[in-house]
Order: structure tokens, then sequence, then C-alpha cells
């Protein structure tokens, strides 16, 4: 008989977009719901550049939470070709966990981005001194490149050479979304971790063009084939500790991604953890759920697993269509006015 309710550890999400100002208050609520921490990325327009700018963005997120709720964010560096050596000591100083390097070009606000990684190798090399981690959008921006195979090339060029140089730099692949990147990463040493977000464990790059253009499932890297989507389901429900819950919860106005020129990003944090339980039930794999949302994330962070626990039921239930957003604007979220089977309990 299947199961009709799971109890985990609280997970905590290792990839989450906040935003800021009033869109911020308006999406951290459903990230906190959810989860005790979340690693919060820096791609704010200015970047979070430096340790005081991250400690600030920290107190605004923290001032959105609503009473009752315990969520910590933790707070990352935006890394530049101009980051100074010693910020990573002040970002330790200062509680961050992490610096984020975006390839110039890359995604949403990564034009402050990395143009070269030789570039930053003096604040690499302090990075691994710190014990502080590197996340990386793994995609190359080469304009011949084409968009379906950036990952897998990016994984050749940058990240083999990188982890050569910095052997002991601890690595995130975030957002992993081909089969290269899983399989690099299951068999690689215990320095590099990836996350993978719901989407990319439910979806394959049909659900963008099934009955005309879905710009809600867009987002970067963008969807690939089924067999990519398989190996991912693969990795994250094998009970490896290398793969751990980032949802990539990328909030953005629905009138910007239904647009000529859409933005990129799935704003899945209303249902998160319901869409990883509705991914690892199709897999039979519910029992894996509590490692990869809960366990391997804090392991490879270095930091203490929660002690709080939830429960999800097996309760059918509609995800919200449309939701308010920052001042007088609506956000679609993923899979909005479809049904899922678990429900995380009050
Ligand atoms: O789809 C995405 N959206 N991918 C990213 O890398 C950035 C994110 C965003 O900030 O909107
Ligand atoms: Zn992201």
């Amino acid at each position: 008989m299947s199961a009709t309710s799971i109890t985990l550890t609280r997970p905590d999400d290792w990839h989450l977009h906040v935003r800021d100002g009033a869109a911020m208050a308006s999406v951290v609520p459903a990230s906190a719901r959810q989860f005790a921490r979340a690693v919060v990325m820096p791609n704010l327009k200015p970047p979070v550049t430096t340790a005081a700018l991250a400690a600030a963005y920290r107190e605004r997120i923290q001032a959105t939470v609503p009473a009752g709720l315990d969520f910590q964010p933790l707070m990352t560096l935006y890394l530049t070709d101009n980051t100074p050596p010693e910020e990573a000591e002040r970002a330790k100083a200062a509680g961050a966990v992490a610096f984020k390097y975006y390839p110039a070009g890359a995604t949403t606000n990564s034009d402050a981005g990395v143009t070269d990684l030789r570039k930053t190798y003096k604040t690499l090399e302090a990075l691994q001194k710190a014990g502080l981690l590197l996340l990386v959008h793994g995609e190359v921006t080469d304009p011949n490149v084409d968009v379906f195979d950036r990952e897998q090339v990016f994984i050749e060029r940058q990240l083999i050479p990188l982890r050569r140089d910095f052997p002991e730099l601890k690595i995130v692949f975030e957002h992993a979304t081909t089969k290269e990147a899983a399989a690099y990463v299951a068999q690689a040493d215990g320095y590099i971790a990836a996350t993978i977000t719901p989407q990319h464990l439910l979806f394959n790059r049909n659900a963008i063009f099934t009955g005309g253009i879905r710009p809600h499932y867009y987002c970067l890297p963008v969807l690939k084939r089924e067999e990519h989507r398989l190996a991912l389901v693969q990795a994250a429900t094998s009970g490896s500790p290398k793969f751990f819950l980032g949802t990539d919860s990328a909030p953005h106005a629905a009138h910007l991604k239904e647009h000529a020129s859409g933005c990129a990003g799935c704003y899945s944090a209303p249902a998160a953890i319901e869409l990883y339980a509705q991914a690892f039930d199709a897999a039979g794999a519910l029992d894996k759920l509590e490692g990869f949302a809960s366990f391997h994330g804090p392991d490879f962070y270095g930091l203490p697993r929660n002690t709080a626990r939830v429960t999800l039921k097996r309760e059918a239930w509609t995800v919200p269509e449309v939701l308010p957003f920052g001042d007088n604007t609506q956000i679609k979220p993923l899979m909005g006015g479809e049904t899922l089977d678990w429900k995380l309990q009050p």
C-alpha cells in the first residue's frame, strides 16, 4: 500500500531568489513556511558584491519573515572580476556562506559577472582558505554554443580546469540540468555537489512548447530532453549525498514573463516541497526525499542539520494560478492551476 503521510526533518532550500523591496515581501513568506534556511542569491540590481551589502540584505529579508516562523537566510556574495581577495574574510566574518559565480551574461542580472575566471584566481584562493563555498551557474555564454549544450561545454571548458587549480575549494554545481552534469558530480571527489530544481525533475523541454509557447516553464538553464530529466531523477533519488534540494525559485512579474522577450525563472516557492514530493513519489522513492531535502545540503555546507520535523499528507490540492506580487502586479507560480498529490501540513 502506498504511504498516506511522510514526516521529514524540516528541509532547507540551498538556492533561492527573493529579490528586494515589495516583491521580496510577497515571496519570502512562501519559503519561510516550508524551509528552515535558504541560500539567497545575490543577483540584485545592483548585485550584492560586498559583505556589508550582504549583511544589509539579510536584515531586509529578515524583516519580511512572518512572526512565528523560524527562517534563516544564508547569504552569498556576487563574484566579479574585481572582487578583492580580502572580501572573502569580510564575508566570512559577516556570516555569509558562499560566493556566486555567474559567467557574465549567462542569465538574469549577470552583466556584472565574471568575464574570465583567471581574473578571480586570487579571490578564489582566499575563498578556499576561508572555507567559503563557490556556487556556480554552470553554463558557458559563447553565442556559438547551442543553448541546450551550454552546461556540458561548461564542464569541459571551465569546471574541470577550475577544480584542477583549486582542488580544496568546495563547489556547488547549481541547478544541474543534464545527464553529463549529474554523471560528472556523481563520480567526482567530495569537494563538489549539485542542487537540482523541481522543474528539472518534473518536466522536459516539451513543457515549454505544449499547446503554444509557455513562458512560465522557461528558466535558465533551460529544460532539457527527457533523457536528462531521467538522469536527474536518478541522481536525486539515488541517496548520494552529492545531490540536494535547491529550488532556484526565481520570481518575475507575470507580464514580464508573458512578453516578447520573457524573463527566465520559475516561481516554485509556493509549492516547493510538494513539487519535490510529487517527483520523488513518481519515481517510487519517497524514502529518499529526506536525505535530499534535509540532510545532504547542511552536510556539504558544514552546517548542523535541522531538528524540527514536518509532515506531508497525500491530499490533492490545486496550486494557485495567480498570486499578488510587489506593488500591484501578479505572479504565476510553477504548476499554477494544476493538482498536486502531497500537501505540507501547517
Ligand atoms: O531562470 C533563472 N532565473 N535562472 C537564473 O540563473 C537566474 C534566475 C533569476 O534570477 O531570475
Ligand atoms: Zn538561480
